[in-house]
């Protein structure tokens, strides 16, 4: 039966692989995730009914079905009917979410099966020294990580779901960076204590970790503000992929490991990638309190030279119509106008006129990693079209005209220019470098980091103001009377 159940470990294994590999292109990412929800059940329902385990000396299976089938089937409906309803502008907060969980089953995990060992314990059940003789420092290391690292996952999730859905404010205070390294320091010795000091007060010691750890993931995520979100909760996600690699060494559980594994290193792979993309070292994250603005007074609409210009939807289109070439930047506006059809509509109008069409898609653009690739997919915009910023950037020179569709932090030339702007040092779409930018947004209001933008002011910017969707129809028709 155990080899069956390791064969079964193995296909859910590679089906965890193959739906990663797949998950990296939107045109095969549905049936990426897919097949790794396949693998996923499969090795759910081998561990229920085929592991087994000695006790007393008989072999026995896994109990309690009841409480197990409940359970999933409580999840599974809760969690089917959140993913049915979210919004894709919600999505961040819901990945949050569901990350904390994940976080929690394995702070869970390692609470439970310490409780276990401190019940074994000869002397009392607040000291730990070895559990029915045998050596229990492996055991506890691998309770004690998946502990610090899947309370500090949970609680900063908590935070960022609360930031995101705006129910949490950022907060920073004086010295935020020392407490922040003193915290993680002093929870490091406490676990090493537990692990490998004398067994006195392990109890105790354990405690303190777990209360320590969630107070750090408090404070680590709440100063984190603006444009940095995302890569917080990228690495709080390759947090909780590592908590459940250490439940999957405490059980001796080989999907666990690789599923734990797989998550971690994606996720800590994804945040990288993240940190380049916006200019943050990884250093900065861990500690926290950054993003939070550099010193000094960010510059604002009246250091700007230059004024708004509005556009009218018969003029944008005639040059849209007229050009040979247009960039798209679409932006979080986009998504919440969900406006996706109707700007592929736009496409195809005008390269039917002999227009060369694509879309500049920025790293962080909208509220989560590949938001606009996500819902440009969606309307089925070729893939081919959506450019990546680096390789895009060039091409701004040789363009007529750019059309930015509810973007704002994107193409803000601050982060170029300006030390004291919060977004200072984050790559940017060079817009200005097209020989006309249309920007719609329904106002001048700021965007996610809550900056001014000046490109809105420059001599080449025209605004066209209004909901995206209206805005992208008029344009359309506008397109349509030209002939
Ligand atoms: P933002 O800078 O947030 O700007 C979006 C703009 O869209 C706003 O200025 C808003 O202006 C406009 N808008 C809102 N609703 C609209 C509608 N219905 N029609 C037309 N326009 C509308 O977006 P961005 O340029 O995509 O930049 C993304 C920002 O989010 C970055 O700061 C990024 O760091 C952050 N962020 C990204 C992620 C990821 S991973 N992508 C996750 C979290 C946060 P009006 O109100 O005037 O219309």
């Amino acid at each position: 039966m155990q080899h069956i159940l390791q064969i079964i470990y193995l296909v859910s294994s590679v089906t965890f692989i193959l739906g990663l590999k797949y998950l990296g292109n939107p045109a095969t990412a549905r049936k990426g995730n897919l097949i790794a929800a396949f693998g996923m059940v499969l090795a759910i329902f081998a561990t229920i009914f085929l592991y087994t385990f000695n006790e007393d000396g008989e072999e026995k299976h896994l109990g309690n079905l009841g409480f197990i089938f409940g359970a999933l089937l409580v999840g599974t409906v809760i969690g089917w009917m959140i993913a049915k309803k979210v919004q894709m502008t919600a999505m961040p907060e819901m990945v949050s979410l569901f990350n904390g969980m994940g976080g929690a089953c394995a702070m869970l995990i390692s609470i439970i099966e310490f409780q276990h060992l401190a019940a074994l314990s000869e002397e009392s059940p607040f000291i730990l020294i070895t559990r029915a003789g045998g050596n229990i420092t492996g055991h506890l290391l691998a309770i004690i990580l998946g502990l610090i690292i899947g309370s500090v996952s949970f609680a900063g999730s908590m935070v960022a779901w609360g930031k995101l859905s705006g129910n949490v404010k950022d907060k920073s205070f004086v010295k935020q960076q020392f407490i922040n390294i003193g915290l993680l320091v002093i929870i490091l010795i406490l676990g090493y204590l537990v692990v490998f000091g004398n067994g006195e007060n392990t109890v105790v010691l354990f405690y303190a970790t777990l209360t320590l750890s969630l107070l750090y993931g408090i404070l680590f995520v709440l100063p984190i503000g603006g444009a940095d979100m995302p890569v917080v909760i990228s690495l709080l996600n390759s947090f909780t992929g590592v908590a459940a690699a250490c439940g999957g060494f405490l059980y001796d559980n080989k999907v666990m490991l690789v599923g734990g594994i797989l998550v971690g290193s994606a996720g800590t792979l994804l945040t990288i990638v993240m940190c380049k993309a916006m200019n943050r070292s990884l250093l900065n994250v861990l500690i926290g309190n950054f993003g939070g603005g550099a010193s000094g007074e960010a510059a604002t609409s009246a250091n700007f030279e230059g004024s708004i210009k509005e556009v009218t939807p018969s003029d944008a289109a005639i040059l849209m119509r007229y050009a040979k070439k247009v960039i798209i930047v679409p932006g979080y506006g986009l998504a919440v106008a969900q406006a996706q059809h109707v700007v592929h509509d736009l496409e195809l109008l005008l390269e039917a006129e002999g227009v060369e069409v694509k879309y500049a898609i920025h790293p962080v653009a909208g509220r989560m990693p590949g938001h606009m690739n996500v819902l440009l997919a969606e309307s089925n915009v070729s893939y081919d079209k959506l450019v990546e910023m680096e390789e895009i950037n060039p091409e701004f020179n040789t363009t007529d005209v750019v059309l930015v569709v509810g973007a704002n932090d994107v193409v803000n030339p601050a982060a170029k220019t300006d030390p004291a702007s919060p977004i200072y040092g984050m790559p940017i779409l060079e817009v200005e470098n097209a020989a006309h930018v249309i920007v719609n947004k329904r106002s001048m209001k700021a965007g996610y980091a809550g900056i001014e933008n000046e490109l809105f002011y420059k001599p080449k910017t025209t605004m066209l103001f209004g909901d995206a969707k209206k805005a992208l129809s008029q344009l359309v028709t506008e397109i349509k009377a030209l002939g």
